[in-house]
């Protein structure tokens, strides 16, 4: 059997035209766009990359992006204060802080100062909150991309026995919410896991979420599973790919995501759809 592969960037490209649309009724309603301020510490090239295509989906849809590109020795009480700022501001309706930080500031610190309502990331513990408790109101990008990319592939996740590997706070811990909220039966694995192929080799749904290339064998995949690789990996010979054994993974799976151009860009037409969601949110306030 080979998988159908879910083409990530397609659907994002279809969200992002949604996204498009309701901001250009806005304008014509006389509102105003939305704004977002994406906040860049230090010249991280990953990050740079993923700040461009960020700040290339607002110009797309239609959001005007403010850049805050600050050397990497920025003080925290510097960078505490200009979020204090953008807070305060009420023509910025999304603050993105993007990660990592340099080693001398407290990320956690940063992101629980950003005003929940303008957290566009979906990290802050308020928000997460929300989500843990199924009243999710702005949702981490990345898993809520996941869910909704399975959405438009027809793809029904309800009782299906789901595994994230991965725990971190932004992307596996939100993932397992997501899924535990579509109703799956979630499963965590991470560094502690006794027999990762076990779990993995029983489950309907495998996200990944590690960071780590070839972790998740093909053989392990169970015949006719749903695959959705998270992990972006760049390789000695300076190729992406992911968690994922993709060649033999695709010859089990049902679906699979592929990695560059499955769950990326939808993280990416998430944080558009958040950013506009901010300001319909405050607008009501
Ligand atoms: N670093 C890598 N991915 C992301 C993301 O989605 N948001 C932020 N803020 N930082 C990141």
């Amino acid at each position: 059997m080979s998988a159908q592969i879910i083409d990530g960037k397609q659907i994002a490209n279809q969200l992002l035209e949604e996204i498009k649309s309701k901001i250009d009724q806005r304008l014509v309603d006389g509102k105003r766009a939305p704004c977002l301020a994406v906040v860049l510490v230090g010249d991280d090239p990953a990050s740079a990359i993923y700040v461009r295509n960020k700040r290339l989906a607002c110009e797309k849809v239609g959001i005007v992006s403010i850049a805050h590109n600050l050397p990497a020795n920025t003080t925290q009480e510097a960078l505490f204060a200009l979020i204090q700022t953008l807070n305060a501001d009420p023509d910025t309706d999304g603050i993105l802080v993007q990660s990592p930080l340099p080693h001398h500031i407290d990320e956690s610190a940063i992101l629980a100062l950003i005003d929940p309502g303008k957290d566009v990331d979906g990290f802050h513990p308020y928000n997460i909150g929300r989500l843990a408790v199924r009243q999710p109101l702005l949702r981490s990008c990345t898993p809520y991309g996941v869910i909704k990319m399975l959405q438009a592939s027809g793809i029904a996740i309800k009782g299906l026995d789901a595994v994230v590997v991965g725990v971190s706070n932004h992307v596996g811990r939100p993932m397992g919410l997501e899924l535990l909220l579509a109703g799956c039966t979630v499963t965590s694995c991470h560094r502690h896991t006794k027999d990762l192929q076990s779990h993995i080799s029983r489950a309907d749904l495998i996200v990944s979420a590690v960071g780590k290339p070839g972790l998740v064998k093909g053989e392990w995949i169970k015949p006719g599973a749903i695959v959705v690789d998270i992990g972006i990996n760049r390789l000695p010979d300076g190729k992406i790919t992911g968690d994922v054994d993709f060649a033999i993974a695709s010859q089990r799976a049902s679906h699979i995501t592929p990695v560059p151009g499955g769950v990326g860009p939808m993280t990416v037409a998430t944080l558009m759809e958040n950013t506009l969601k901010a300001l319909e949110l405050s607008e009501q306030a």
